[in-house]
């Protein structure tokens, strides 16, 4: 049923992935003939069709096409690449493009997407009733479906929790030579620091960055799962990293990482006051989607209870839908406040965020 081309490794950002989705029949006629020809030929075959540009690569959203096909009777056709490329794919196939749906992670790409006119805007009264207004594009131009909480995690041993009780508290002198962090470059940090010009202003923003430099154990590198093995080995007392490597750690098959985890105390930045920075993994419609009705019927099947478990737990992120409970694993976590910023800021102060890292020699 589903023929998967790969044409890269699998990194989450560089090179390319091709997961495309045919009926049986065309199996081993269509490889190689290319993916407008594919979504050409597997339309004359169904009914309806939706085709999906993903920069999402998670084995779990088999799932949720498969669920949506199952659902309403629509074939999905997926590619999935880096976001850059995929955009740049949009762009030079222009009016022609027979991308739908644009699906990615970091409200930030979501953002970039909306700044090069990738969307239209969606009116869905299901999308308005079941996503919170914080997690979507004010013009309804996307929609997150699931969140990601910007956690700080210590090394007990090295780091008393009660000092990085908030994002804040990391620019403490008492922690001087103790954080390792990950590159300024990294969407994850550029929203974090987005959101916060948004919340504090640049100036309060840029005093933060500093005093967090002034704390580095080391200069930036590695990624949030290196980071998190790092400070549990403690070749540093503290880090900042996405909550889902973490549990992934926690609920891994490896010994060494579930050891690694139970090293580690995870604290959700200012639970008692703005609280916990939120990112989300989010979608949009197409401005030039050829199957528009069936595009937003994918976009409110992934706000259905069904998609929820599928979209949020399976790669232990947290459902958007406040209602759909939380997976056992991330029930495990505890509850938390988080910040109502609304996610589309993050975006919006890229680059001021940018230059304020750069000034502040956060590379
Ligand atoms: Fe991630």
């Amino acid at each position: 049923m589903i023929i998967v081309l790969k044409s890269a490794d699998h990194p989450f950002s560089k090179g390319t992935i091709f997961v495309t989705r045919f009926a049986a029949a065309l199996k081993g006629t269509l490889l190689g003939i290319g993916l407008m020809a594919a979504f050409g030929a597997s339309e004359a075959i169904a009914a309806e069709t939706v085709n999906i540009y993903s920069a999402r690569h998670y084995d779990s959203d088999e799932l949720l096409y498969d669920g949506f096909e199952k659902a309403t009777g629509i074939q999905v056709n997926v590619i999935e690449a880096g976001g850059p490329e995929l955009l740049a794919r949009m762009r030079a196939e222009g009016r022609n493009s027979p991308a739908d749906i644009y699906l990615t992670v970091d409200a930030g790409n979501l953002s970039i997407a909306e700044k090069q006119n990738v969307f239209q805007p969606v009116a869905s009264k299901i999308l308005d009733a079941r996503i919170p207004a914080p997690l979507k594009s004010p013009k309804n131009l996307w929609f997150g479906f699931s969140t990601r909480a910007r956690i700080i995690v210590v090394n007990a041993k090295k780091v008393d929790p009660k000092l990085a009780v908030s994002y804040e508290a990391l620019t403490d002198p008492k922690l001087k030579g103790q954080l390792c962090m990950r590159s300024s470059t990294a969407s994850y940090n550029l929203s974090l620091l987005g959101g916060m010009v948004a919340r504090l202003g640049a100036a309060k923003a840029e005093g933060w960055v500093k005093g967090v430099v002034a704390n580095f154990a080391r200069q930036p590198q590695g990624a949030d799962t290196s980071l998190l093995l790092d400070v549990a080995a403690g070749a540093c007392g503290a880090t900042i990293a996405n909550h889902y490597y973490y549990v992934r750690l926690q609920n891994s098959k490896i010994a060494s990482e579930r050891a690694a985890a139970k090293a580690l105390t995870v604290i959700f930045p200012d639970h008692n006051s703005v609280g916990t920075h939120v990112n989300i993994s989010g979608a949009g419609l197409v401005a030039t989607a050829p199957h528009k009705t069936a595009g937003i019927k994918f976009l409110e099947y992934l706000a259905s209870d069904e998609a929820q478990h599928i979209f949020g737990n399976a790669n232990y992120e947290f459902p958007a839908v406040a209602s759909v409970p939380r997976s056992k694993e991330l029930a495990a976590l505890g509850k938390f406040k988080t910040d109502p910023t609304n996610v589309s800021l993050y975006g919006q102060n890229q680059a001021t965020a940018q230059m304020i890292f750069d000034r502040a020699g956060w590379r």
